[in-house]
């Protein structure tokens, strides 16, 4: 039999392989509570606006409950031949309530419907993220409070360039996580736009009032052009964009956390309750909850790469190519929520392995920056004659086998006549961090400056 909804025109039923094809109802049935909430304010505006009787909506929302709680309960006959969510929940009302059932669709599309649906969805989604992201800064934020004194080495090319507090480290993936939140809101904000009532493409001649349905549904406006309404799904990249940079941001300080559980780093142990074992070598304490986040970019960047591809080159409007949008958001979106909880949950159970961290950081002469400013402090001298200065007396320890601070004032002076003892002062690790007390610097004062700045914003003091 030809499809209950649209089969007028048709005098056979789709293959079997059109129907594997065409269907979306495997995924989109995520959607129902977005379709159903859609579809009572659409109700609601069809009698407020006189379209439909009063009785008529009120059938039609008091069945769509019934849906609602069916769903709910996992008793309702999700069916492919139907295709996708709305014309399941539709034809699923019509066996509840009978004719009225057929008055919803008045004055829409499932072009409208599906975009409001989806919007719906994805803003819930920024909200999450927004959460799961505020937890997460929550975490670091109780390690930098923590460590904001705790010396550990800072790397450029991963070599070690200066000290810098354990705190200052912390602070850093704060700020990116910061970034990452406040772009899932400006992308939320900008989403929050109604398409419904755009109908199919080219809105309606029924005198539908938009702007109930869309402060129903708890969107600034109703979108300004139709065509766009039900084109558009900027909104579902911006958040696959927003998403892929914070997980790029959970892939490297995963892969920090890698490195620094090693047993050649030791600088952090990870919890149990984060790490596994292996099943041949009992000593093995293995980091993949990291090595997973690590890796989780993979999908919700190749998420934001398909949805990129299926919507270039599409003409306007509504194409059928557009229902691939949906398995990849939803992909991407249950990637990040569980690598965001993931990370929270290791960050707040991890410790850090304080004498390791002090031990590295005044190994590779991390301080030799420190001496380089004294001389131009102390002798005047101009800052590259300071550093060829002491590169000289960085190879001279190298040759001796020993740091910085163990070179003899003889030698010292071998290199600058005017080096005095109290050069060495500035050769300790905890001065070193101390002393860089410029905005936004390493310096511990800095450092819980920067965790109050960020308390205050969170709202938690
Ligand atoms: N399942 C479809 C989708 O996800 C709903 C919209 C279908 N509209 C249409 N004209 N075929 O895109």
């Amino acid at each position: 039999p030809s499809n209950q909804m649209w089969g007028g025109r048709f005098a056979a039923g789709p293959d079997a392989i059109m129907e594997a094809i065409n269907a979306s109802i495997s995924f989109d049935k995520r959607l129902y509570a977005q379709d159903i909430r859609g579809s009572r304010a659409h109700a609601a505006m069809l009698a407020a606006t006189g379209i439909v009787t009063d009785s008529d909506a009120a059938a039609i929302r008091e069945g769509l409950l019934t849906v609602l709680s069916e769903i709910e309960g996992g008793n309702f006959p999700f069916r492919v031949a139907l295709e996708d969510i709305h014309m399941n929940v539709e034809a699923r009302l019509k066996e509840i309530i009978g004719e009225p059932a057929g008055r919803l669709h008045t004055a829409r599309s499932r072009n409208d419907q599906v975009a409001t649906d989806f919007r719906l969805w994805v803003r819930e989604q920024c909200d999450a993220a927004m959460q799961g992201l505020q937890a997460l800064i929550g975490a670091l934020l109780g390690q930098a409070e923590a460590g904001a004194g705790w010396v550990m080495p800072g790397f450029t090319h991963l070599q070690t360039a200066q000290p810098v507090t354990w705190g200052h480290h912390m602070m850093a993936y704060v700020e990116m996580f910061g970034r990452d939140m406040s772009r899932f809101a400006d992308a939320r904000a900008r989403m929050n736009e109604s398409p419904l009532g755009a109908a199919a493409l080219a809105g309606t001649s029924f005198p539908i009032d938009r702007h109930m349905t869309a402060e129903a549904l708890g969107f600034d406006r109703p979108m300004a052009n139709s065509l766009d309404a039900v084109s558009d799904r900027d909104f579902a990249l911006e958040f696959l964009s927003a998403s892929s940079i914070c997980a790029m941001h959970l892939s490297r300080f995963a892969e920090e956390l890698v490195i620094w559980s090693s047993a050649q780093f030791r600088f952090v142990a990870l919890s149990d309750r984060f790490s596994t074992g292996s099943s041949i070598m009992p000593q093995k304490k293995n980091p993949d909850a990291a090595e997973l986040i690590r890796a989780k970019i993979g999908r919700i960047l190749g998420a934001t790469v398909a949805l990129f591809t299926v919507m270039k080159g599409l003409p306007l409007a509504y194409s059928k190519d557009m229902q691939e949008d949906k398995e990849q958001v939803f992909d991407a979106a249950d990637t990040l929520m569980l690598a965001l909880a993931a990370m929270e949950g290791m960050v707040r159970d991890m410790t850090a392995r304080v004498e390791n961290l002090e031990r590295a950081a005044a190994s590779g002469f991390s301080t030799a920056t420190d001496l380089a400013d004294w001389l131009v402090r102390e002798l005047g001298l101009p800052f590259r004659e300071a550093h060829h200065v002491t590169g000289a007396l960085v190879a001279l320890a190298e040759a001796k086998g020993c740091d910085l601070p163990e070179l003899t004032l003889a030698e010292m002076q071998s290199a600058h006549a005017g080096i005095r003892q109290d050069v060495y002062s500035v050769l300790g690790v905890h001065n070193s961090v101390a002393s860089r007390q410029s905005y936004g610097g390493t310096a511990p004062d800095q450092v819980r400056a920067q965790v109050v700045r960020w308390r205050e914003r969170l709202g938690e003091v």
